[in-house]
């Protein structure tokens, strides 16, 4: 097995492609923050019916739990960006793999991203969205790497300001690894 877990119940160490990593984020306290931003939208967007569009592949935990968390009427749908590949840091480069399928003209958008790291993505996804003028644009990263960040995007929505360090599980990936992970690790230094 390529992702080994140490312990039972929440584990605090996981090798995951032969690196180890803590806990950072279990999932009790990533439910409660995911709970908090459902009901943030929920108040922000009354009456709006917003799309959410998440970002694949790995939004779409987050956006799993997050539409649950939202408690009036609203709608999904997907693109897919390339991502991180089997690395650990970004390749500064993005490309888009699969596009939107709803009409977004005139609607109420929010972009779902599992992490903002350099925000390249994030520009890159907002700069193709404007183009399909919706009514309003706005953005939800579950995670900020604030440290990390070569352009400035805006962020409406953050569930949690972490540090320059690679994290996974929670759907985010290290070499397609540990997306299924209910709790968030960060690599051991
Ligand atoms: P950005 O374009 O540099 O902001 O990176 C955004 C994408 O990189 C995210 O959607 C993730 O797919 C990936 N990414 C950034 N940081 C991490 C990390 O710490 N672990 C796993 N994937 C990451």
């Amino acid at each position: 097995m390529a992702c080994t877990f140490f312990s039972h119940a929440v584990p605090e160490v996981v090798e995951c492609h032969g690196e180890r990593f803590r806990l950072f984020l279990d999932a009790a306290t990533i439910q409660r923050r995911v709970a908090e931003l459902g009901q943030e939208i929920s108040r922000d967007y009354a009456g709006k019916r917003p799309i959410l569009i998440g970002v694949l592949n790995g939004a779409f935990v987050f956006l799993a739990d997050l539409i649950r968390a939202i408690t009036i009427d609203c709608e999904v749908d997907f693109l897919k960006l390339s991502s991180y590949g089997a690395e650990k840091v970004s390749s500064g480069q993005v490309y888009e793999l699969k596009k939107i399928d709803a009409d977004i003209r005139n609607r109420h958008v929010l972009v779902v991203e599992d992490i903002v790291d350099t925000g390249l993505s994030m520009q890159f996804m907002l700069e193709r969205l404007k183009a399909h003028e919706p009514a309003s644009l706005a953005t939800v990263a579950l995670l900020h790497k604030a440290e990390a960040t070569r352009v400035e995007v805006p962020l409406d929505y953050v569930g949690f300001r972490i540090p320059n360090q690679f994290v996974i599980g929670y759907g985010l990936d290290y070499g397609q690894l540990a997306r299924n992970f209910s709790s968030i690790y960060v690599l051991e230094n």
